[in-house]
Order: structure tokens, then sequence, then C-alpha cells
């Protein structure tokens, strides 16, 4: 019963940030100036260009880079959330 219990609380605390996660990706997708180029599509979806997860990150970092200047960690909701949007690449995790 107690195992129960902490088995959710864990559940909801890894649903939560997971979801904070991907919020803050959008935030920070939406307030730079990626959709000067990409509109509120990336070119993979239709072309599928792209494989993998990891391919993504590839792309979405150095676009990042070129054009937002973001952190690590952001770079990293971004990813989750383009990925959760658009793409739906299996999560290694
Ligand atoms: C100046 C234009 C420009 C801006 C601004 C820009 N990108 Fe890009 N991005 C491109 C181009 C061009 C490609 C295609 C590169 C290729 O296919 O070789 C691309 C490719 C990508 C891809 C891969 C798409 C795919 O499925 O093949 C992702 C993801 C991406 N950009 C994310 C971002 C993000 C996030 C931002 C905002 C920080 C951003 N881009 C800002 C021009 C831009």
């Amino acid at each position: 019963m107690r195992l129960f219990f902490l088995l959710t609380l864990l559940n909801a605390f890894l649903f939560t940030s997971l979801f904070s996660d991907i919020k803050n990706g959008k935030e920070m997708y939406d307030e730079a100036d990626c959709k000067r180029c990409h509109d509120d599509y990336l070119y993979g979806v239709d072309h599928r260009k792209l494989k993998s997860l990891d391919e993504l990150d590839v792309r979405v970092k150095r676009c990042a880079v070129s054009y937002a200047g973001w952190f690590e960690e952001d770079t990293q909701d971004v990813l989750e959330y383009l990925n959760k949007k658009f793409y739906k690449f299996e999560d290694k995790k």
C-alpha cells in the first residue's frame, strides 16, 4: 500500500516535470525568432528527412545556436516540445 502511494507520487512528479519542460519549450520557441523561417510547422514534417530524435537534436541545436542563443536546458525543452508536437520520435528515456 505504501509502495503504491510512493509510486503514484513519483508518477505525478515525473508527469508534471515533463509537462512543464514542454510548456517552457513552447514558450521559448514562440518567443524566439524561429517562426521567421519555420512558420508553425517544421520542414521535416513533410519531407521526413529526419529519422530519429538524435538527428532532430542536431538540427534544433544548430538553429538554436545560430538564431536564439538558448541555454542547453532550454534547447532541450524546445526539442521535447517540437518532438511532441510535430515529429513524435520515440523518447530514449
Ligand atoms: C534564418 C532562417 C532560420 C531561422 C531563424 C531558424 N531556422 Fe531552423 N532551419 C532553417 C533552415 C534553412 C533549415 C533546413 C536545413 C536543412 O534542411 O539542411 C532549418 C532546419 C531546422 C530544423 C530541422 C527541420 C527538419 O525537420 O528537417 C529544426 C528542428 C529547426 N530548424 C529548428 C529551429 C529553431 C528551434 C529555431 C529558433 C531558434 C530555428 N530553427 C530558426 C532556417 C532557420
